[in-house]
C-alpha cells in the first residue's frame, strides 16, 4: 500500500525553502525592530487551555481540534493557534513582573480540522505575536503596522486592511440582546450550532459557516452600531493613529473574527489571490484572557498571519525570493590524488563558512562536469596533476563562462564576498 501525506498537509520541498527562509527572516527582523523578542510554545498542549482560552462556542473548538488521549490519561489537543498558548505561558512564566508592553513573536505549526480547499489545510504555518500590558489605542496601530511594515518589505505595497471594533463585555450584553431578538424569529431555519449559540454566544451566529448565505445573517445587527463611549474612542483612537503613520484601511463591520477571545479591536489583511475566505493576516485585542485563564486582568493584543497565504499571495503578485547559493564552488577531480587534494580543500573551505561540493557518487570526470553544468553551483575548477603540481586552479564563472586563475590557498578569499 503506498502512503500518502495525511489530507490536508504538505511537504515543504528544499526546492522551495528559500522563499520560506527569506519571509520567516523577514518577519523575523521587522519583530526585531520593534523590540519583540521571539517565543516557542509546545506543539500540543492541555485540552481545557483552548476550550477556555479560544471558547467552546467557536468552530475551532467544537469542530476542528485534534483532540486525544495520551498515554497517561490526558486529553491533550495539537495546537489550534498561537494565542492561548503564549498567553498560558506569559502567566506561567510570571512574565507580569516585566516592564511592558511584554512583547513576543512566534513561528509556528498550528493545526484544525478544516474542510482542505485552496489556501486551507489541516496543518498550516502561522508568524504571529502577542503583546500584554498597553490598553491604549497606539499598540493596536503599532501591530497593524508591524504587518504593514512586513508586507512592504516583502514588495506588496496594497494588501488591503480591514478594521472592526467588536466592544467590550459591556457593549456585546446589550448588543447581545439586539442580536437574540433579530435572530429569535428564524431560529428553526439555522443549523443545529446556531440554536445552540443563541443562548450561549450569539456573536457566534453572524460568523457561522453553515449559515452564512442566509438573509437574517446578512442583515443581523452590527456590533459597532452598539460601542459604549470608550469603546469608541479607542476605535477613534485606532483610526486617527492609522491616518497619522499613512496606513490606508476600511471600516468592516462584518468583522467578528473565528476565536472567542476578541475585545474591541479586529482586524484583516485581506486578499482574493488566497482562497474563499480571503484573510493572509488576521488579529486583535484580547483584553480579557490573561483574566479568564487564571493570569491578571492584563490587556492583550496580537495577530496571525498564514504563512501558505503569505506566500501564495506573493506567488500571485509575481514576487521573486532571492534564493541564496549556500554552495558556491563545485571542485571536479580527474584521479585519485585530485580527490584527496579535494576532499582536504573543502573541508578547508567549509570551515571557513565557504560551500562547496565534490564527487560522492563515484562519477567520470566528464560526468562530474555534467553534474557541475547542470546544478546552478555558480562556481566551479578542475583539479587534474597540474594543478596539484602548481598549487593554483583555474575558477570558472558558471553564469558568464569567463576564468580565474586563483591558489588554492587563497580560494576562500576569493569565493567570500561573491554570494
Ligand atoms: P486566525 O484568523 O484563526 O487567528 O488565523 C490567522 C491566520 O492563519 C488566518 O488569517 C490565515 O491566514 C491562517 N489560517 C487559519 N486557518 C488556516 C488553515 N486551515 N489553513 C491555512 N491557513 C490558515 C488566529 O489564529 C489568532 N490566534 C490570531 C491572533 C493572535 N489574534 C490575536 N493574536
Amino acid at each position: 500500500m503506498k502512503i500518502t501525506a495525511p489530507k490536508g498537509t504538505r511537504d515543504i520541498l528544499p526546492s522551495d525553502m528559500y522563499k520560506w527562509h527569506a519571509a520567516q527572516k523577514a518577519f523575523a527582523d521587522v519583530c526585531h525592530t520593534y523590540g519583540y523578542e521571539e517565543i516557542r510554545i509546545p506543539t500540543f498542549e492541555d485540552t481545557n487551555l483552548f476550550q477556555r482560552g479560544v471558547g467552546d462556542t467557536t468552530d475551532v473548538v467544537q469542530k476542528e481540534m485534534y483532540t486525544f488521549e495520551d498515554k497517561g490519561g490526558r486529553s491533550i489537543t495539537l495546537r489550534p493557534e498561537g494565542t492561548a498558548g503564549v498567553v498560558r505561558s506569559y502567566i506561567e512564566n510570571g512574565m507580569m513582573s516585566l516592564p511592558g508592553p511584554v512583547r513576543m513573536f512566534y513561528d509556528i505549526t498550528a493545526f484544525r480540522y478544516e474542510n482542505v480547499q485552496k489556501g486551507r489545510y489541516r496543518e498550516f504555518h502561522q508568524f504571529g505575536l502577542e503583546s500584554f500590558g498597553s490598553a491604549g489605542p497606539a499598540i493596536d496601530v503599532e501591530i497593524i503596522s508591524i504587518v504593514d511594515v512586513f508586507f512592504r518589505k516583502m514588495g506588496m505595497d496594497d494588501v488591503k486592511l480591514h478594521i472592526n471594533s467588536i466592544g467590550c463585555p459591556s457593549c456585546r450584553a446589550k448588543y447581545n440582546e439586539a442580536l437574540k431578538d433579530h435572530f429569535r424569529p428564524h431560529l428553526d431555519t439555522m443549523c443545529a450550532d446556531c440554536r445552540n449559540r443563541f443562548d450561549r454566544n450569539p456573536l457566534r451566529m453572524i460568523d457561522c459557516k453553515v449559515d452564512a448565505d442566509k438573509d437574517c445573517v446578512k442583515s443581523a445587527p452590527r456590533l459597532i452600531d452598539y460601542l459604549c463611549d470608550e469603546c469608541r474612542e479607542h476605535f477613534e483612537g485606532l483610526k486617527k493613529g492609522l491616518d497619522e503613520i499613512g496606513i490606508g484601511y476600511e471600516i468592516d463591520p462584518n468583522i467578528v473574527r473565528g476565536l472567542d477571545y476578541y475585545t474591541r479591536t479586529v482586524f484583516e489583511f485581506v486578499s482574493e489571490n488566497v482562497g474563499t475566505q480571503g484573510t493572509i493576516c488576521g488579529g486583535g485585542r484580547y483584553d480579557g484572557l490573561v483574566e479568564s485563564l487564571g493570569g491578571p486582568s492584563t490587556p492583550g493584543i496580537g495577530f496571525a498571519m498564514g504563512v501558505e497565504r503569505f506566500l501564495m499571495e506573493a506567488e500571485a503578485r509575481g514576487i521573486e525570493f532571492k534564493n541564496p547559493h549556500y554552495v558556491q564552488i563545485y571542485l571536479a577531480g580527474m584521479s585519485e590524488a585530485a580527490s584527496s587534494l579535494i576532499a582536504k580543500t573543502c573541508h578547508d573551505l567549509r570551515l571557513k563558512g565557504i560551500g562547496c561540493e565534490q564527487d560522492l557518487m563515484g562519477r567520470s570526470f566528464r560526468a562530474q562536469m555534467k553534474y557541475a553544468g547542470k546544478s546552478g553551483i555558480p562556481y566551479m575548477a578542475v583539479i587534474g596533476d597540474d594543478e596539484i603540481a602548481s598549487g593554483e586552479i583555474r575558477v570558472k564563472c558558471m553564469e558568464d563562462g569567463s576564468e580565474t586563475v586563483v591558489k588554492i590557498g587563497d580560494l576562500a578569499g576569493f569565493l567570500s564576498g561573491k554570494q
